[in-house]
Order: C-alpha cells, then structure tokens, then sequence
C-alpha cells in the first residue's frame, strides 16, 4: 500500500459546508484535523492488532496477556470515537477505511505465528511509535491554540504511556 505525507491527505468536501467561528483558523484546524486523523488510523490498526493477540496468544504469558489485551482493545475502541469526533468538530472528515488508513499510518501490521514475548514486544513498539505521534500532534495543536486538543493528546498520552509500560513490564526480566 502507497504511503502518503500527511500534508497531501485531501479531506472530502462535496457537502455544503458552514464557516465555522470557533476561534480557530482553518488552515490551523485543517493541520490539526490531519494529524488527528494519522492518530485515528494508527489507533483502529493498533486496535486490530491488539485484538488479533488477543486471539492467537499461548505460552506462559497467556491469561495476563489475553486479559490485558481484552482491556487495551476495549479502551481503544472509546478513545476511535473521540478521536473521529474531534476531527469533526473542527471541520473535517474522520476517515474510516482501511484503505485511507493503510495509506495514513505507520503501523506495521501484525504477524502470525508470534510467541507471547514477541507479540508483547511488537505491541510495546507500536504504542512507543503512537506515543511520539501523539507528542507531535500535542505540539501542533498548541502551535495553533487548540486546548480542546491539547487536552485530548495528554489524556491518550496517560493511557499509552501506561500500556506501554505493562507490555515492557510482560519483557524485561
Ligand atoms: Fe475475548
């Protein structure tokens, strides 16, 4: 699948739109709106792959795995919709196909067969990737005065960040 710079995602606009006066300019909204939607993308894939795991895991790590699994995809799944909400409040489109997502997001998609180490390892690396997405679209929003935002990234920051530190936890030794 083609990757494209976030820069040239072109948000759907055959409706009839109504200026919104908010206090935030479009072109700031429309940059935030695209970072917003890379979050999107890489949290319903990140959402998949915790799900696929969730299924297939066995080894040892098996019941602490599937249950920690089983929370992270069900918070993930809230978080989307926020995330899909936000974009719309600003003025834009939420994406929500896989093939605009494939396009938009970095994360790798998951593979068969792992062990239960090596499916905590690629969850971690993916929540790591989402937390540094996260940071940046912070600091956008900020550029830009966007609170509401700001607000939402510190929030998915604290959930990520605490995943992250879980999985790391099932890994080191
Ligand atoms: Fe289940």
């Amino acid at each position: 699948m083609e990757k494209v710079e976030l820069k040239e995602i072109q948000f759907p606009n055959s409706h009839r739109k109504i200026e919104l006066h908010t206090g935030l300019d479009e072109e700031g909204r429309e940059k935030v709106a695209k970072q917003l939607s890379s979050v999107l993308a890489d949290s319903y894939l990140l959402m998949l792959k915790t799900h696929y795991y969730h299924w297939n895991v066995r080894g040892t790590l098996f019941k602490s795995l599937h249950d920690l699994t089983e929370e992270q995809y069900t918070e993930l799944f809230e978080a989307i919709d926020d995330v899909a909400e936000r974009i719309r409040a600003l003025g834009f489109e939420a994406p929500g196909t896989f093939s605009v997502f494939n396009k938009i997001s970095s994360v790798k998609e998951a593979k068969g067969g792992l062990s239960d180490l090596e499916m905590s390892a690629d969850l971690l690396e993916t929540h790591e990737n989402l937390i540094l997405k996260l940071r940046e679209t912070l600091n956008i929003a900020d550029e830009i005065g966007d609170e509401v935002t700001v607000d939402m990234m510190v929030a998915r920051l604290t959930v990520h960040e605490k995943s992250a530190w879980m999985l790391r936890s099932f890994i080191e030794r």
